[in-house]
């Protein structure tokens, strides 16, 4: 069946696939990847039969930056950090990606830069200098101490004292991560050259990254204690405090709306946006109409969820439920920023995850390694100190691409070292039909192909059997029910209420295929099947 996305609005039901460019692929042999490594394994992505088909590449960041949070402190927004490559390997490597229909997401870091960026350095070197009002800058209260009691998403208060000024500048994230003003239109002009910059590079749109903290109270009111879960799970301490005067605000809206007005200028690009907030407040980022606000947000309720059923099912739910219509769920179930899913849910669970992401309504995200099942680096086999303070690094190890010790991912030493490469890698998985990337391939082939897969409508069905996720996926004239066991043990599903006697496999964790009687089928534990269906009364 053809694909009937619009040219224009091709993200819909697509899957992105997350590169973490220092962790990716090194061509220059000095332990860090790089630009040319990711052109070098784009057979990988799309493009060739044995390619996984993903639709879009989203690029960590590659700017130029002293690293105190691995690139999400720029020091330059319009070039590429020496380690990666340069621009012309960037234009290279968007030329090539475009070649095989692959499209091109930068990572947008709006709300804070590098202490070492040229704006900070001009905004810190006097009171009086033009790009003071650039940052967040703020007197000591009269007793002393800093001007509220906002702490910091990685701990310790949310100001810096700089003596030579004798004022505090706001930090949401590390200190070396001072705030940018965004009630200041000249950072908004900044911003939106930022953007066009890379647009007219042709990148196909931003993931913009920590978008809820982007405004803060002007008033500077304290924040109240916490009573609710912490708002970023697995990223830095529990702060104890509710962040309800320093993020989440809703003059934020402005700013996404700004960074849409942008984008509307380059037509068939998207916006994905990062915020760290419960599924009811995300609806208001997809704003309330066909062209307000990010076209995409992430959706954290799946890679929040205990890999429980219930869980699993609120989660489901909720989604379906809060997003506004016309949308569709972002989900990712692993990132640069907590620990992996087959860490968190465990590795025998791999396969049914996979299912589970890539046959939801939505768009879906993957992070470079879950196709091969990589797990997180024990913490004892990490450098000490860890590279990134808020001990992130377990899942930003090294793609293992081969069987070696270095996994293939660079002929010299990686900079931080691969977990197991023997035991799970790209070339071993490639060449077996059972394997894990073998299933993510099917997957993304089957949902490609599938109008009701890709972009279908979802109907939840309830009561199937124990442990059994069961949704219908409707699109026209094809409709496709999805069965997942997420428990551990077999179970007889009834179908009664889905009178349609047999369908066509057309993927399945196992190893089912062909027609199948849906009465009287009893799934595997973490069996998961997609049946088209022959004929359906609801
Ligand atoms: C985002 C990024 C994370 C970074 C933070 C500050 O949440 O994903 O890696 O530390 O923003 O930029």
């Amino acid at each position: 069946m053809s694909d009937r996305r619009a040219p224009d609005r091709w993200w819909e039901g697509a899957v992105i696939y997350q590169i973490y460019p220092r962790s990716y692929a090194d061509a220059n042999g000095d332990g860090i990847g790089d630009l040319r490594g990711i052109l070098e394994r784009l057979d990988h992505l799309r493009g060739t039969n044995a390619s996984l088909g993903v639709d879009a590449i989203w690029l960590s960041p590659m700017y130029p930056s002293p690293l105190a949070d691995f690139g999400y402190d720029v020091s330059d927004y319009l070039d590429v950090a020496p380690e990666y490559g340069t621009l012309a390997d960037f234009d290279a490597l968007v030329e090539a990606s475009h070649a095989r229909g692959l499209r091109f997401l930068l990572d947008l870091v709006p709300c804070h830069t590098s202490i070492e960026h040229p704006w900070f350095v001009e905004s810190r070197s006097s009171r009086s200098s033009p790009k003071r009002d650039w940052y967040i800058w703020a007197d000591a209260l009269p007793a002393g101490g800093p001007p509220s009691n906002w702490e910091a998403t990685f701990g310790g208060s949310s100001w810096e004292w700089d003596a030579a000024t004798g004022q505090y500048y706001l930090h949401t994230f590390y200190p070396e991560q001072p705030d940018l003003n965004w009630r200041n239109p000249a950072v908004a002009d900044a911003m939106a050259e930022v953007m066009r910059f890379w647009f007219r590079r042709g990148v196909d749109g931003f993931r913009v990254d920590a978008i809820f903290a982007a405004i803060k109270d002007d008033l500077l009111r304290d924040n109240p204690p916490d009573r609710r879960p912490a708002a970023i799970p697995g990223m830095g301490r529990e702060s104890g405090q509710d962040p309800l005067w320093s993020m989440r605000r809703p003059e934020v809206h402005d700013v996404v709306r700004h960074l849409r007005r942008v984008a509307a200028e380059f037509p068939g690009r998207v916006l994905v946006g990062e915020a760290y907030v419960p599924v009811e407040e995300l609806a208001g980022y997809l704003g309330h109409g066909a062209d307000d606000e990010f076209h995409l947000a992430f959706n954290f309720e799946l890679l929040r969820s205990p890999w429980e059923h219930r869980h699993l099912t609120l989660a489901i739910e909720r989604s379906e439920a809060l997003h506004p219509p016309g949308t569709l769920p972002t989900y990712a179930i692993s990132n640069h920023d907590q620990a992996r899913h087959t860490t968190r849910w465990g590795l025998d669970r791999a396969r049914a995850a996979a299912f589970l992401l890539l046959t939801l309504r939505g768009v879906a995200v993957l992070y470079a390694g879950e196709e091969i099942g990589m797990v997180d680096a024990d913490p004892a086999i990490l450098p000490d100190p860890p590279f990134d303070r808020a001990g992130r690094d377990g899942c930003r190890t090294p793609m293992q691409w081969d069987g070696s010790p270095s996994g293939g991912f660079s002929t010299g030493s990686p900079w931080l070292p691969l977990v197991d490469p023997a035991r799970r890698n790209v070339a071993d998985q490639s060449a077996d039909a059972g394997s894990l990337l073998s299933l993510y391939r099917r997957l993304i082939a089957v949902r490609a192909g599938s109008p009701a897969l890709g972009r279908g409508a979802h109907r939840s069905i309830f009561g199937v059997a124990p442990g059994v996720l069961a949704w219908l996926r409707e699109a026209h004239d094809e409709r496709i029910i999805v069965l997942l066991n997420v428990g551990d043990a077999e179970s007889a599903c009834d179908l009664r209420r889905i009178t349609a006697e047999n369908g066509e496999v057309l993927v399945a964790t196992s190893d089912r295929s062909g027609h199948l009687g849906l009465r009287g089928l009893t799934l595997a534990p973490l069996e998961g099947i997609a049946v088209r269906l022959a004929t359906l009364t609801p």
